[in-house]
């Protein structure tokens, strides 16, 4: 598995701690920044990854950002795109079960790097159930095909 890593300015700290996470776990993962001397813009980080997650160049994609709200906002705007918002593990392991989803985003200024990690390792190692829960994600790809 690759993953796309990125975070804007309000999502740095969180960002290293799933880098340094990855690193643990041997998964290989690309940090998109930002290096975040000054304040920029979550679009510009979270639709990037997003169009990379959706062409296949890279199969997760990782984003961080102060509410985490932004981020998913701006990649569910790109087809093909299942980003899931999870500041609790519960959600985690249940966004990867039955939403397939393929970009976890969260929020530093609501939890801390070591709820953080957690959620990131489930949604990291879940693997999606399939069967009627592939049918409803097909309804959304079905969706996207027509409309977008
Ligand atoms: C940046 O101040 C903040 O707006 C951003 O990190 C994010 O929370 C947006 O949703």
């Amino acid at each position: 598995m690759k993953v796309a890593l990125a975070s804007d300015h309000g999502g740095v700290n969180i960002r290293k701690e799933i880098a340094s996470l990855m690193d643990e776990l041997n998964i290989e993962y690309v940090d998109f920044g930002c290096d975040c001397t000054t304040s920029v813009d979550y679009p510009d980080y979270a639709l990037p990854v997003a169009e990379k997650v959706a062409s296949g160049e890279f199969d997760r994609g990782i984003l961080i950002c102060g509410t985490g709200i932004g981020m998913t906002i701006a990649a569910n705007k790109v087809k093909g795109i299942r980003c899931a918002l999870c500041h609790d593990t519960f959600s985690a392991k249940m966004t990867r079960a039955h939403n397939d989803s393929n970009i976890l985003a969260m929020g530093e200024r609501v939890i801390g790097p070591g709820l953080a990690r957690e959620i990131a390792q489930i949604w990291l190692t879940e693997e999606f159930e399939g069967g009627r829960h592939a049918n409803r994600v097909g309804k959304i790809s079905d969706y996207e095909e027509k409309h977008l």
